[in-house]
């Protein structure tokens, strides 16, 4: 529940930070991401569930979605492919 909540309050930070910050400087960028199930000792628990990569190649794609990201993008939630996911 706690897991839950932090990230429902992370969510709310980034949708604020994002309007916040376009006030003052229209080129900000500010996102979520999800990058898929990363193996990690936070997923091990689900990892039979889910097709799962290691960390160094999600951090890898997320690199590759950070330097498509532009300030239209400000506000949004994106997966690894950036393909956008409803807040
Ligand atoms: N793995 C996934 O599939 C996945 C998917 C989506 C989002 N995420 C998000 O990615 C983030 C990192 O997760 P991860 O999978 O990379 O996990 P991880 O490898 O297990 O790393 C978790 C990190 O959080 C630190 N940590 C844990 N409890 C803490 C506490 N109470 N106070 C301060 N630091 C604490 C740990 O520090 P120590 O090493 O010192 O213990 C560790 O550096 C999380 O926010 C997670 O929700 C992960």
């Amino acid at each position: 529940m706690s897991y839950r909540a932090s990230k429902a309050a992370l969510n709310q930070i980034v949708r604020t930070a994002s309007i916040e910050l376009r006030r003052r400087n229209k080129q900000s960028v500010v996102v979520a991401l999800h990058p898929g199930t990363v193996a990690t000792a936070l997923s091990e628990k689900y990892l039979n569930r889910h097709p799962s990569i290691p960390a160094e190649a999600a951090a890898t794609r997320l690199l590759e979605v950070v330097r498509a990201l532009r300030p239209e993008h400000s506000g949004g939630f994106y997966d690894y492919a950036m393909g956008p996911l409803p807040w």
